[in-house]
């Protein structure tokens, strides 16, 4: 991604004991009062400065760090950090070259890659001193993630999670106490709370559920077609009513040599959408490492090796030529961190103007509530409904 093209912005100085750390999110929206970091960040980091956690040689993994927040004061340390975000990992890449930190300070894997990989030859016996988990929104994320990391963890391993005190409930701290061992939590400060666990070598954990998988009633060959999904994926256990719509509704037509399914998720609209148009090339996009991977798993088990396609880990559209596609189906997503804003659903619609070709159409579903009726109108100059039910409206627009 273009790095240095989002260098200016709103950027925060972030005052650790650490040391002192210029931070923005990624990317740049001028409109946001959104820091880069958050109370638990702050929270975790007094709590390992307090407890003289960090030693020189100290093997360090983090889970879900957003932009930095900790791992860039975190440096000196040269942590891993494990994350299934596109926006994040450029978000750390970035920030480490606003604070003139080397890149190669911080180690980051992608969700389904094993730390333990990586943690080898950093410590003695390859397992993590030190693991630090940002509570994620999902709770399958965090079970699937505390499965993966468990591996990486010994008896002398310190653990330690922090988020929201909103996105901490008992069955949270069940999922600690089946899969890593005996766990509390901190007071809450500034609506944050900490979580110690402590790993426990001789727990009988339950097999990792992930990924999930459901049957999609659409017929080929005479049976239905089974989607899976990882765990951060949207609408993993069962079809999104608004994609049901949408899917009932999807257009075949030779014109379309090339359909990009944006935002992919598990690639439920690609897959049905290739499967109408044999001869279009397919690209699939989203910034989730699991839903990519999900679509390259669900495209391949209905097309082995007879088909092609292009999966991209991006931002919406980077890296797909402007000019170029036919058709792009999309379902955007109206919420990101909790905070309920449509920045991403109108980047979506400005880049996907720019990579169509002309006569180029880009059709999105979305909650009626939503109003993308009036932005697809303000920038295609055209929008028709296609079709709608009480929740949900499909609409397109046409670049002319
Ligand atoms: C509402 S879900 C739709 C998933 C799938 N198309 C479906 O209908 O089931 C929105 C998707 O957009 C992805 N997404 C969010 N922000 C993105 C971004 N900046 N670039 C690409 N994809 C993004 C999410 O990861 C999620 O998979």
């Amino acid at each position: 991604m273009a790095v240095e093209q989002l260098n200016t912005g709103l950027d925060a100085l972030m005052e650790t004991s650490f040391g002192c750390y210029q931070l923005q999110r990624y990317p740049v929206r001028k409109k946001t009062t959104l820091k880069a970091w958050d109370a638990a960040d702050e929270y975790l980091l007094d709590y390992l400065y307090d407890n003289e956690l960090l030693h020189r040689d100290v093997s360090l993994l983090i889970v879900n760090d957003s932009f930095g927040g900790l791992s860039i004061p975190l440096n000196h340390y040269q942590p891993v950090v494990m994350t299934d975000s596109y926006l994040s990992m450029q978000g750390i890449s970035v920030n480490l070259k606003n604070n003139n930190i080397d890149y190669d300070a911080v180690t980051i894997i992608n969700s389904l890659e094993a730390p333990g990989s990586v943690l080898d030859g950093r410590s003695d016996n390859g397992l993590a001193d030190v693991v630090l988990i940002k509570i994620p929104k999902s709770l399958a994320m965090l079970e699937d993630q505390l499965h993966r990391v468990r591996a990486s963890l010994g008896t002398s391993t310190t653990i330690i999670a922090g988020g929201k005190t909103k996105h901490i409930h008992s069955s949270t701290l069940e999922l600690f106490n089946k899969i890593i061992g005996p766990t509390t939590t901190s007071l809450a400060r500034k609506k944050a709370r900490l979580i110690f666990s402590k790993f426990d070598a001789d727990l009988v954990v339950p097999q990792n559920p992930h990924p999930a998988a459901y049957k999609l009633d659409y017929l080929l060959d005479g049976e239905d077609m089974e989607m899976i999904s990882h765990a951060a994926v949207f609408s993993r256990e069962k079809l999104d009513a608004g994609t049901r719509l949408f899917l009932d509704n999807l257009p075949a037509d030779e014109r379309y040599k090339t359909i990009v399914d944006l935002g992919c998720g598990n690639g439920v609209l690609g897959l049905v959408a290739a499967i109408k148009n044999p001869a279009a090339n397919m690209i699939f996009t989203d910034e989730s490492y699991m839903a990519v991977e999900s679509a390259i798993d669900n495209f391949c088990a209905v097309f082995g090796e007879t088909r092609g396609a292009e999966f991209l880990q991006t931002d919406c559209l980077y890296g797909v030529t402007d000019n170029s596609v036919s058709l792009i189906l999309c379902n955007p997503p109206f919420h990101h961190n909790n905070a309920m804003n449509d920045d991403i659903a109108w980047q979506m619609f400005t880049e996907s103007r720019t990579a169509l070709e002309p006569q180029g159409e880009l059709w999105v579903i979305g909650n009626r509530h939503l109003a993308y009726h009036a932005k697809l109108k303000h920038l295609f100059g055209n929008c028709d409904v296609v079709a709608s039910d009480n929740k949900f409206t499909l609409l397109k627009s046409i670049k002319i």
